[in-house]
């Protein structure tokens, strides 16, 4: 019998996925995950869990539309700072959303729907592969705007500039608030500054994605300047978060998102609206991972601890940015790599080209990444630095296009 969706076409298979099937299909022992992250539960998360087991006030009601409200006060605090205006004037809505990319999606429906602007979201070039994807599935267009400047593995800031002055005026500009994903390349606070002037001259609506705050740099403060600068700067904006890799809550789906708006009158009516998005979608979001983050954010105890796990799995990386770059230096690997150790974030992207990956990483050397030549700095440990420090060497003396 044939099917009435017969000529459904096959969906390109998601790049992450298909790499971690090869990886695991590998049965060679130096081959090597560089994919994505290594999720690993933190203690401070399971204490947690243990305190809610033995919550006797826990149950399994529904949430409302908005999520967990302690969840939402402590992740927007975490976002704009203890004493922001934005939350003293409560010109701020923030719900829960199923993680980064749900809190991406909510903000997508509700600027699709009520947003007077231009319905153009301007993603960097290039971005985490799903925000094209999020946007216009809420009906939003999209274009790109210059970011990363191969040349010099670093930020294309004058083509920035000039990219969001050419915008159309009152257009959607999404952000990376820190460790932008896939290149660790993130502009300078003199920067920032400048592409905050840019937003302005331009009338644009800026959409941050938080989704490595604390992870980035190990310094939850830090990791948010971006935020706060424009948040202080008086500017209307939204904001994506995500628990996922901060928390290393990935499959619980934390996030939330933020909407800041000019008065508190505003955003009322702005949380009203996000609720009835969240309601046609999904009716209200899960409870347990909020509730996580909820103990955490609302014990100082709980806290601290998060704080210094956090800081752990910051530096850990950081140290292995700094290994990788040491071994490419001892074998003289020609290129210059300081890019690997200025990066910041979970990803260095190395510079190594589609070829190089395909042929010679993977297929011979069994190291999984994905072809843009992004690898995640979690997967490495010092001795597989220096055999990933080889593969690339063999790559880079006879593997060019
Ligand atoms: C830039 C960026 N935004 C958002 C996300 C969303 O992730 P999640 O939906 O798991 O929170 C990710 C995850 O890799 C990311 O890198």
């Amino acid at each position: 019998m044939s099917s009435i969706f017969s000529e459904v076409p096959e969906a390109p298979a998601d790049a992450i996925l298909g790499i971690s099937v090869a990886y695991k299909n590998d049965k060679n022992p130096r081959a090597l995950n560089l994919g994505d992250g290594k999720p690993l539960v933190l203690e401070v998360v399971r204490e947690a869990e243990r305190c809610l087991l033995d919550d006797p006030k826990q149950d399994k009601e529904y949430l409302g539309q908005a999520g967990v409200p302690a969840f939402c006060r402590g992740s927007a605090k975490l976002a704009f700072g203890e004493d922001s205006p934005v939350l003293k004037e409560g010109r701020n809505a923030t719900v829960q959303g199923l993680s980064g990319t749900g809190s991406l999606r909510v903000g997508a429906e509700f600027l699709a729907g009520f947003y007077p602007g231009v319905k153009q979201v301007l993603i960097p070039n290039p971005s985490w592969a799903n925000h094209k994807a999020i946007f216009e599935a809420a009906g939003l267009q999209t274009a790109q705007y210059r970011y990363y400047k191969p040349a010099t593995r670093g930020l294309d800031y004058e083509g920035l500039l000039e990219d969001l002055g050419a915008a159309p005026r009152g257009a959607v500009v999404l952000l990376h608030a820190c460790a932008h994903n896939p290149t660790g390349v993130d502009p300078t606070r003199e920067q920032w500054a400048g592409i905050l002037d840019a937003v302005r001259d331009r009338g644009l609506l800026p959409f941050f994605d938080s989704a490595y705050q604390g992870f980035a740099s190990g310094d939850l403060d830090g990791d948010a300047a971006s935020i706060r600068m424009f948040a202080e700067a008086g500017l209307e904006l939204l904001l994506a978060q995500s628990f996922a890799k901060n928390m290393g809550l990935y499959g619980e789906r934390a996030g939330a998102l933020t909407v800041v708006s000019a008065d508190a009158d505003t955003s009322a009516r702005v949380e009203s609206q996000l609720k009835r998005v969240i309601r046609a979608m999904y009716s209200n979001p899960p409870r347990h991972g909020a509730e996580i983050v909820a103990a955490i954010l609302s014990d100082p105890e709980l806290y601290a601890r998060w704080k210094a796990e956090l800081k752990g799995m910051a530096d850990r990386i950081i140290s292995m940015r700094e290994h990788l770059h040491a071994a490419l230096r001892e074998r003289g690997t020609p290129g210059t790599w300081d890019h690997i150790q200025d990066q910041i974030g979970m990803f260095s992207y190395t510079g190594l080209t589609r070829r190089q990956v395909a042929d010679c990483l993977t297929a011979k050397h069994h190291v999984y990444m994905t072809l843009d030549g992004r690898i995640s700095m979690a997967g490495l440990s010092p001795e597989s630095c220096k055999y990933l420090a080889a593969a690339i060497d063999d790559a880079v003396r006879n593997y060019a296009d």
